[in-house]
């Protein structure tokens, strides 16, 4: 007999239990109710007043699921070599039973911990191996090596877990064309996927930079279009452009394919392959020219970005791609294959006679038409085989297919509009999706595409926008974390990106949206820490948001920061610049310098570590009163106007921390009020310019600044850009003469011209601090 209460009762008596067991017996790990911590969060998790030893030998019997998940359990809960599972030839020898339940939904579990047994109930395959990953997260982390242990057993807390997935699809993504990645990292990548319920591994297998999949029709596909020249090295806007001049490639057999799709199914993943079209298309164009509108011979890409050669829609082209599409079929035995779709510039259908000719044939308005009969076609056929077609947002332009689901990068937009006509939508928008963005605004973050998309932004991401009513809601069918992997040019960088935004998305996808994503964001951390020492053992990199100490700056009088650490009750100690002893941090401190502010947490084990570095720069702009004409975007107004005049720049090599405010595509103006006159030297204007992001500095600014008798005084600068910096400063002269306010007009830069990327769209301007001295 056991007794089931909620956590908070039962608590003091857990602890009373495990001082009771520490004092007589031998020293094994004892895991206390309060202590479990499962990622994603359990639907329901309560205490039974029980506890059960594991010992060194443990037996276990698996019903109906024994075929699928004995792999797992051997291969798992006995790859440590101190303990070992025997299969029981019946359930009542056994110590753990999966129970085979049918009154249980598709993929979900129940799990149950008493002082004899442990009990996982489930309908399904995917629904034990949920079961057994829930299990896994409450072992001693070492149980994820084969490590010698001292111990001989270990206790697990009585408990009793009820547990399921909002959404059906909870998806990692993985770009192999930018940098390839060796089978057994696909792998270790499926590991921590499946530890996380995730169920869904979309994999990018074609793009420009190197076609990866082995098309035995096409072999030069990957004989020639595996493999590029060169690749870029540094960042897509250093100017100028640095290559390696090393010939970089690879790919997968169709072997090695069958290898990962048997893997990922043993751990309850469908493999969604993804092969580019039209765009994205360069490396296959490059390896059959005659693929292309122009069938000139082009290059394997050596750098990233948008490219004009995109597969022409000619009846050779639908041969070569439903060829490709039948060996790709066969392959992955998932309902999907993602076509791509997005970012397919049009210049060479505008350019091209067949195609000009296809849409007066067809009675398509344009270009953006003509990509939807293409992927009509491609739709039909992939029906025609009994397969569902998966595109980027991109495939709404010119009409959408109605049997497509469409994946929503741009933006959420995409996937309203997609839900809103009945199409089946997956969400993985840049704002919160795009795991190649910086997740830290410091600058000693390796290198990365761009955008900052810290881990907490990641835990507050609600698939389901407010848009939509419920019928249009059940059509998110859920969302996944994109890995491109430009900037990753290896496994552990490509992990340190991945990790633990993965696991915040894992929480998101299997719990759903949290009502009050801030508040319960800490006890999400303080679930990730046994999680990340379970990294440790498992040997992947991570980025340890457990180490970051935020702040925030307010100017309500003086100008004052404020440190915080992830977790409760972590001290924090700072300093100044040039000086030694460090300062316990008790309160919000007073910004009265220009200096380096430092912190760093009390007593941890590396003293040299410095956890937090902010350079202040003081003006005279600090306490006046800004107002702008227009909103910044809200993708970039984390700071809020009050970011123009904190005392602080934004960062040289990223435009998305809190410090830069952007613009899409208009006009700017700022005003600026002092509310005692200040007489100034200069002000100095920041913009950020990275063509590569569609981000250019305006070409010229222009100043009015009202005096205080009255007159004006007006000058305009035209900005200078150095290439070899991603901000552009203009210093502006001012009249050393009491100034009351000052207007500025900020023109955006206007249409991106042709030939650069995103050519015919808005520019974004992004404006930094207001530095008046
Ligand atoms: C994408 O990021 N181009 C889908």
């Amino acid at each position: 007999m056991h007794f089931t209460a909620v956590f908070a009762r039962i608590s003091l008596l857990c602890c009373l239990l495990f001082l009771v067991s520490c004092g007589e017996q031998e020293d094994y790990p004892k895991l206390a109710f309060e202590e479990v911590a499962i990622i994603p969060e359990p639907k329901s998790i309560e205490a039974v007043e029980a506890q059960f030893i594991w010992p060194a030998e443990l037996s276990y019997f698996a019903d109906s699921f024994a075929e699928e998940v004995t792999p797992f359990m051997e291969s798992y809960f006995g790859l440590n070599s101190s303990f070992t599972v025997q299969r029981a030839s019946n359930s009542d020898a056994a110590q753990l039973k999966i129970i085979s339940d049918n009154t249980l939904e598709d993929e979900h579990y129940k799990l149950q911990i008493d002082n004899e047994k442990i009990n996982i109930y489930a309908k399904d395959v995917a629904g034990a191996f949920y079961g057994l990953q829930s299990l896994r997260q409450l072992l001693p982390a070492a149980f994820e090596a084969d490590q010698v242990l001292d111990y001989e057993q270990f206790a697990l807390p009585g408990l009793s877990i009820e547990d399921g997935p909002v959404f059906q699809h909870r998806g990692m993504h993985l770009d192999v064309s930018r940098h390839f990645f060796e089978v057994d990292a696909v792998k270790r990548y499926l590991d921590v996927m499946a530890m996380l319920k995730m169920n869904r591994f979309h994999w990018h297998l074609t793009d420009d930079q190197g076609w990866r999949i082995e098309i035995k029709k096409y072999p030069k596909l990957t004989e020639h279009g595996g493999y590029r020249s060169e690749t870029l090295i540094g960042h897509y806007n250093d100017q100028p452009q640095k290559f390696d001049g090393k010939r970089y490639g690879g790919f997968y057999t169709q072997e090695q394919i069958k290898e990962v799709v048997a893997y990922a199914q043993s751990l309850s993943i469908e493999v969604i392959p993804e092969i580019e079209m039209p765009g994205h298309a360069q490396a296959a164009i490059s390896a059959y020219p005659e693929l292309g509108c122009t069938g000139e011979s082009i290059d394997v890409a050596t750098k990233w970005g948008v490219f004009e050669d995109i597969f022409c829609p000619t009846p050779e082209t639908f041969e070569f791609l439903f060829g490709v599409l039948d060996e790709v079929i066969a392959l992955f035995p998932g309902e999907y294959i993602h076509i791509g779709g997005d970012e397919a510039p049009k210049a060479r259908w505008k350019s091209s006679e067949f195609c000009q000719e296809l849409i007066r044939e067809q009675n398509l308005k344009d270009e953006h038409e003509l990509q939807s009969f293409f992927v009509s076609e491609i739709a039909g056929y992939l029906n025609s085989k009994g397969k569902k077609l998966l595109g980027w947002d991109e495939i709404l332009e010119g009409g959408l297919d109605p049997t497509a689901t469409v994946m929503s990068w741009r933006g959420v937009e995409g996937g309203i509009a997609a839900a809103k006509s009945g199409n089946g939508v997956i969400m993985s928008p840049t704002s919160h999706a795009y795991f190649d963005y910086y997740q830290d605004d410091s600058e000693d973050q390796p290198l990365a595409i761009g955008g900052f998309l810290p881990l907490e932004k990641v835990y507050s991401f609600d698939p389901i926008p407010s848009e939509l009513n419920s019928k249009q809601a059940q059509l998110i069918l859920g969302a996944q974390g994109n890995v491109w992997t430009e900037y990753m040019t290896s496994e552990k960088k490509m992990q340190y990106m991945a990790y633990p935004r993965t696991m915040a998305m894992a929480e998101v996808v299997w719990s759903g949206a949290k009502e009050d994503s801030e508040q319960s964001y800490p006890d999400f951390l303080r679930r990730l820490k046994p999680l990340l020492n379970r990294l440790d053992v498992m040997d992947r990199s991570y980025y340890n948001p457990l180490q970051k100490i935020t702040s925030e700056i307010n100017k309500e009088d003086n100008l004052r920061i404020s440190l915080n650490g992830p977790l409760p009750d972590q001290k924090i100690q700072y300093r100044w610049s040039n000086e030694q002893a460090w300062i316990d941090y008790t309160e919000p401190i007073m910004v009265e310098r220009s200096a380096i502010l430092e912190a760093r947490f009390e007593g941890q084990a590396d003293a040299d570590l410095v956890n937090f570095r902010q350079d202040f720069t003081l003006h005279k702009g600090i306490n006046a009163t800004i107002k702008l004409d227009k909103k910044p975007h809200p993708a970039y107004n984390s700071g809020g106007v009050a970011a123009l005049n904190n005392g602080v720049y934004g960062s040289k090599n990223r435009h998305g921390d809190k410090e830069w405010l952007g613009f899409w595509g208009d006009d700017l103006r700022v005003d600026i009020r002092f509310e005692t006159p200040v007489k100034l030297n200069s002000l100095k204007l920041g913009f950020y310019h990275a063509p590569g992001q569609w981000i250019y500095a305006p070409t010229k600014s222009q100043i009015r600044a009202t005096l205080a008798d009255g007159r004006a005084y007006n000058t305009t600068a035209m900005i200078k850009k150095d290439s070899l910096s991603n901000v552009a400063n203009e210093v502006f002269g001012m009249p050393e003469e009491m100034i009351t306010r000052i207007r500025i007009d900020i023109p955006n830069y206007g249409i991106i011209p042709e030939g650069k990327q995103g050519a015919g769209n808005k520019a974004w301007t992004f404006l930094d601090e207001i530095v008046m001295q």
